[in-house]
C-alpha cells in the first residue's frame, strides 16, 4: 500500500536559544569554545571529524534532500504533556542508541513547538506507528496545540500513547546536542513495550507504505 503526503520537509530552523545539562551549547556557541572544530568549520569539512578533505563538487540542496528522502525510515509519533496539555509530533530521526545505558535519540528542527517542551524538561513518550496509520502520521506533522483532540490516545506513565501502535516507549530527556538546524534529544528509556504481531509503517521517498515482511 502507498500513499502520497506532502508535508516531509522538516529541515526548516528556528531560532530557539539555549543550552542543555551537560553543557552543549544548542546554539552552536561551541564553536567558541572549540577551535579546533571552528578551525574545521571554516575549513568546510565540520561535521567529517576524521580530517579528510570536502567533496570537490558543491552540494546541491535538491540533490541532498532527495537523497536523504530515498532512505526508508519508521514513523514516531513522540508526545508529552506540557502544563496539562498533550501534545504530538511527527517523527522520523528516530533511533536506538545505547543499551547500557539504555538510550534512543530523536532529531527536533530548532523550530519545533515540542522541542521547546522536552527543553524545559518534559519526559517524552515515543509511539512507533503501525502499518494503516498513515493518517496519524499527517495529523502530528501540523502545527497547533489540538493535534490529538481527534485521535485516540490514553494516559501512560503521565505520557499520551496512541492505541493499536506497534511499540511504546517512554523516556526522560537525557542529553540535548547540537546539530545544525536540528537538536538531538537523547531519551532514558525509563519503560518500553511491543506489539510483536504488528506491521510498522514506512516513509520513503515523502510517501508512506506499509511494511509486509
Ligand atoms: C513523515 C514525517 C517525518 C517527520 N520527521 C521529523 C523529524 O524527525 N524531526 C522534526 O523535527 N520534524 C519532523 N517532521 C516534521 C514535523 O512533524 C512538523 O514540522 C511538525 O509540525 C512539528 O510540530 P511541533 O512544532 O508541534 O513540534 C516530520 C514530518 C513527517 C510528515
Amino acid at each position: 500500500m502507498r500513499t502520497d503526503a506532502n508535508e516531509s520537509d522538516h529541515a526548516a530552523g528556528g531560532n530557539r536559544p539555549d543550552a542543555n545539562r551537560n553543557g552543549h551549547d544548542v546554539n552552536g556557541d561551541d564553536l567558541d569554545r572549540n577551535p579546533g572544530f571552528a578551525a574545521a568549520v571554516a575549513a568546510g569539512r565540520a561535521g567529517s571529524h576524521n580530517g579528510t578533505a570536502p567533496p570537490s563538487q558543491e552540494l546541491v540542496p535538491d540533490d541532498f534532500r532527495e537523497t536523504l528522502s530515498s532512505i526508508p525510515t519508521a514513523v514516531t509519533i513522540v508526545t508529552t504533556i506540557a502544563g496539562g496539555r498533550p501534545h504530538a509530533t511527527t517523527v522520523s530521526a528516530f533511533s536506538s542508541l545505547s543499551v547500557d545505558p539504555p538510550l534512543v535519540m530523536i532529531a527536533l528542527s530548532r523550530s519545533s513547538d515540542l522541542l521547546g517542551m522536552l527543553e524545559r524538561g518534559c519526559r517524552f513518550g515515543v509511539n512507533l506507528l503501525s502499518a494503516g496509520q498513515e493518517q496519524l502520521g499527517r495529523t502530528c506533522a501540523l502545527k497547533g496545540q489540538d493535534k490529538l483532540a481527534s485521535v485516540p490516545w490514553y494516559e501512560v506513565d503521565g505520557l499520551p500513547r496512541i492505541e493499536d501502535c506497534a511499540g511504546w516507549l517512554t523516556c526522560e530527556v537525557w542529553d540535548l546536542v547540537p546539530g545544525g538546524d536540528h537538536v538531538i534529544v537523547l531519551g532514558l528509556i525509563t519503560g518500553c513495550e511491543s506489539a510483536r504481531q504488528a506491521s510498522p509503517l514506512i516513509y520513503h521517498r515523502r510517501r508512506y507504505f506499509d511494511f509486509v515482511a
